[in-house]
């Protein structure tokens, strides 16, 4: 199986490294518009494999789209990070020419891939895709709610004390600071709720700081984080690749679904071959649904920005 990531940047480069590992992909390639930079992190990533055993092939390429041929899956990171003190919705303008441009050259060359975008402002990002490449909505996916969820699994893990993969949680709504959905209420530890761990102060600092965890990242770091952005695309693609049917909360085009239409927002979703396999509708309560149509509404005000 062949995928390509476009940007080898820091999430693209570490997501490339893990599906390495992982022995998720046979072949990855990696494209950057950077002379030699895509070239030089497939070669560094290239040189672990006898000192970790595996046997995935990653090529690099400068801006070489012919090479990416045949991808089952293609991978968007490409674009500008943000720095301190940015919102994601200030990519906007920028990521957006990007965006466009790489996904119609991708399509070019794997008229059959299922895409993954990651750029930010992501939802818009993915709604950008889907609009401008005219493919079915189960083969365009957003990746932020996995990124979001697992650290909100990492949150609650401190907070309980207990180790993150015995936590089952998930946020939904937009990939932003203000718009994500932290589903507390519906979060459990072994299956036990874990409101009867927690007080209600303690879950609401929990959901805070998941909120802003990509921004605690980047003040810390003076870029945006990579390490788990990069492990939840290649947790993400796994799920594609090895039709896993994992349910994944993913940015997908809404036709109804939790009330929404025309338009690209995190959702839960059974992610296997085909892509988007179907989508979840978990029953919210009146106060998330509220949340949900407030987060809707401001990621739609953001894809206005695509027409301004
Ligand atoms: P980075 O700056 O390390 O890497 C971006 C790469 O894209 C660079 O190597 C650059 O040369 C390349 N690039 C720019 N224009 C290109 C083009 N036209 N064609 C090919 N390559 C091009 O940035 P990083 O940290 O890897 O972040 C990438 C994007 O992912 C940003 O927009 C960031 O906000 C977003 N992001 C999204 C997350 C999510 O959960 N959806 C999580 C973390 C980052």
């Amino acid at each position: 199986m062949k995928v390509t990531i476009v940007g080898a940047g820091n999430v693209g480069a570490t997501c490339a490294d893990v599906m390495a590992y992982r022995g998720i992909a046979s072949e990855i390639v990696l494209l950057d518009i950077r002379e030699g930079f895509a070239e030089g992190k497939a070669l560094d990533i290239t040189q672990c494999a006898t000192n970790t055993g595996f046997n995935t092939k990653v090529t690099g390429v400068t801006n070489d789209y012919a090479k990416t041929a045949g991808s089952n899956v293609v991978v968007i990171t490409s674009g500008i990070p943000r720095k301190p003190g940015m919102t994601r919705e200030e990519l906007i303008g920028i990521n957006a020419g990007i965006v466009k441009s790489v996904a119609e050259n991708l399509l070019k060359h794997s008229p059959e891939a299922i895409f993954v975008i990651v750029s930010n402002p992501m939802d818009t990002m993915t709604y950008l895709a889907y609009k401008s490449l005219g493919l079915p909505k189960n083969r365009i996916i957003g990746m932020g709610g996995a990124l979001d969820s697992s650290r909100f699994r990492t949150y609650l893990s401190l907070a309980l004390d207990k180790p993150a993969n015995d936590i089952s949680a998930m946020v939904i709504g937009g990939h932003g600071d203000t718009t994500m959905i932290p589903l507390t209420r519906l979060a459990s530890y072994n299956g036990i709720p874990v409101s009867q761990f927690l007080s209600q102060e303690q879950l609401d600092k929990v959901a805070a700081d998941t909120m802003v965890g990509g921004a605690t990242l980047t003040a810390l770091l003076g870029t945006s984080a990579w390490y788990a952005p990069g492990a939840s695309v290649a947790y993400l693609v796994d799920s594609i690749l090895n039709d896993q049917k994992k349910m994944i909360a993913c940015s997908v085009y809404l036709e109804g679904e939790y009330g929404q239409n025309d338009i690209c927002v995190g959702v839960p979703c059974i992610i296997g071959k085909n892509g988007v396999e179907e989508i979840i509708d978990i029953q919210l309560n009146e106060a998330e649904k509220a949340l949900f149509s407030k987060s809707s509404d401001a990621v739609r005000s953001m894809n206005d920005a695509l027409s301004g």
